[in-house]
């Protein structure tokens, strides 16, 4: 069940004003009049968002714009790896309604840090538990959204490969609107290998992942769409749809779940008010054959999506904008990347403070 999710929200400890500014930005108080005003000294640090093995989430106001933006802080080091720049690079080019918009990276002396677009209504999965699962309106104007932001990244050559709940954040509008967030394992159909590994959440992995052998490919694309289909599942019945109560203190509880998933085994309670349209959509989404599964376009061509569909949002994808030439080039990043994956040798925190104090007492 979902509130078996792990997750976790400790606290994190760095603010994001205290961290020093970019590599490439003057330290305050050494010489030469560089800006101080560059990299983390432009945000001041709110409140903690969240927490994880990645590092952690904080909310911040961008001092140039006014605008409260999101940080991921990511450890320096070995935790940079080729998925978080795909993340970052991936992420960078994408600018639509239903993706968390990407700002830029900077590094401090430990962290290799993302700014982007902060959604302030929180996830998806704290949503459906909050409401203890969706009517089936609600969860086709969130199903809507997801299909119509993932078809945009497919469209722009990538493939999410972790589409979940926790990886939907939304606005504050009344009738909120879903952005996609997450790009950590994310693959472009050019700039990087074809999808080979087992990645993902468990749960929402589609059989072809789960059954790909060391040396094969898979379609990443196709793949997303079963994800979404477990989506759609979890809003509706606020379960995983191959995930069984009576298995949860089995010790082998995740292999009894991926050989369901393998034989897609997997059924709607009876409980739950689900519309024919909704069923059919579901069982043409989870098949195990790809050539049958449905593609972006047939989903969007089904009579259950089509219904109540906000005008404009079937065109919403005819022309894909990308982010405008303000942006850090794909060089710069990837030299910020590859900075990332070394620590800086700094002494402790503290010690970088009084550092920062010491040079500001040097210049009065
Ligand atoms: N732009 C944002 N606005 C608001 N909250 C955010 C934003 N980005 C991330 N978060 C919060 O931080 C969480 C983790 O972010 P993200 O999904 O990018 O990291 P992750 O690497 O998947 O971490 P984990 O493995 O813990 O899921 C999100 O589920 C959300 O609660
Ligand atoms: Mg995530």
């Amino acid at each position: 069940m979902l509130g078996k999710e792990a997750k976790q929200r400790a606290a994190a400890k760095e603010t994001a004003s205290r961290a020093p500014a970019r590599p490439d930005a003057k330290k305050p108080g050494t010489s030469g009049a560089g800006p101080k005003l560059a990299g983390a000294a432009r945000y001041d640090k709110i409140r903690d968002l969240n927490s994880g093995s990645f590092g952690f989430v904080q909310l911040a106001r961008d001092k140039v714009t006014g605008k409260k933006v999101a940080i991921k802080f990511i450890d320096r080091g070995s935790k940079v790896n080729k998925h978080v720049r795909n993340e970052i690079i991936n992420h960078r080019n994408l600018l639509h309604h239903h993706v968390i918009q990407f700002r830029e990276v900077y590094l401090t002396p430990k962290y290799l840090c993302i700014v982007m677009e902060f959604a302030p209504g929180g996830d998806m999965l704290d949503y459906v538990k909050r409401k203890g699962g969706l009517t089936e309106d609600e969860a086709r104007w969130f199903f809507q959204q997801l299909i119509i932001g993932l078809d945009y990244c497919h469209k722009m050559g990538v493939a999410n490969r972790d589409i979940k709940l926790e990886n939907t954040l939304l606005d504050d509008s009344p009738w909120p609107l879903l952005k996609i967030c997450d790009f950590g394992y994310s693959k472009h159909e050019e700039l990087n290998s074809a999808p080979g590994s087992r990645v993902g959440t468990p749960a929402y992995l589609a059989p072809e992942v789960i059954m790909n052998t060391r040396g094969s490919t898979y379609d990443g694309k196709t793949a997303d769409i079963w994800s979404c289909g477990v989506f759609l599942y979890v809003m509706m019945v606020g379960s995983y749809p191959f995930e069984k109560s009576e298995d949860r203190k089995k010790p082998d509880k995740l292999r009894r779940m991926i050989q369901r998933i393998v034989n897609v085994d997997y059924s709607i309670p009876s409980w739950v008010r689900m519309s024919e349209d909704c069923r059919d959509i579901l069982s043409k989404i989870l098949v195990k054959d790809l050539k049958k599964r449905l593609t972006m376009d047939q989903l969007q061509q089904h009579r259950w999506f089509r219904k109540n569909l906000p005008e404009g949002a079937q065109d919403m994808n005819k022309r894909l904008q990308q982010q405008g030439s303000g942006l850090q080039s794909v060089e710069s990043i990837t030299k910020i990347v590859d900075m990332a994956k070394v620590k800086e040798k700094v002494k402790d925190d503290d010690a970088l403070i009084d550092d920062e104090l010491a040079n500001l007492e040097d210049e009065d």
